[in-house]
């Protein structure tokens, strides 16, 4: 159960690289910055009714670590697990454990890049995926996450 029940707590979860975007190949994640990806997901949560943290890591277990505490202070998860996605079962038993929504994000669509980013460890326990939107994709899965709610 969540510490705050007057809102509704969705965490969102960048990994690895991502605080790099903007100048990290802009031309498959995009110009804009974490930041600004951030600032616009407050705004649309402001308007949606739910409120939000965010956090980035470059490093597996903060981010399971940061699953873990979720359990008792989020509704909700968003999470581009970035290049774990295709690696983690550390960070799919993680989610696994939760009984809360997670959604699954990637700014680029990973069915149509590498043969290697066609596999995603997530998915499979996701409540859903949204790929290859770029930042609009985290608006969508946010859109989403406030019907389920
Ligand atoms: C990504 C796709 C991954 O394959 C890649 O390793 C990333 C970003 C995306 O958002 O498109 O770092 O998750």
């Amino acid at each position: 159960m969540a510490e705050n029940t007057d809102s509704r707590n969705v965490l969102v979860i960048h990994g690895p690289n991502l605080n790099m975007l903007g100048t990290r190949e802009p031309d498959i994640y995009g110009h804009q910055t974490l930041e600004e990806i951030n600032a616009a997901l407050k705004g649309h949560a402001e308007r949606l009714g739910l409120h939000i943290e965010t956090f980035q890591s470059n490093h597996e277990g903060d981010i399971v670590d940061k699953i873990q505490q979720a359990h008792d202070s989020f509704h909700g998860i968003i999470i581009n697990p970035a290049a774990y996605t295709h690696t983690s079962i550390a960070i799919r038993d993680a989610i696994s454990l939760l009984n809360i929504p997670v959604v699954e994000v990637h700014l680029s669509n990973i069915y149509k890049r590498e043969s290697f980013r066609r596999t995603s460890m997530i998915s499979a326990v996701a409540t859903a995926h949204v790929s290859g939107f770029g930042s609009h994709g985290y608006l969508m899965a946010l859109e989403g996450l406030a019907r389920a709610l």
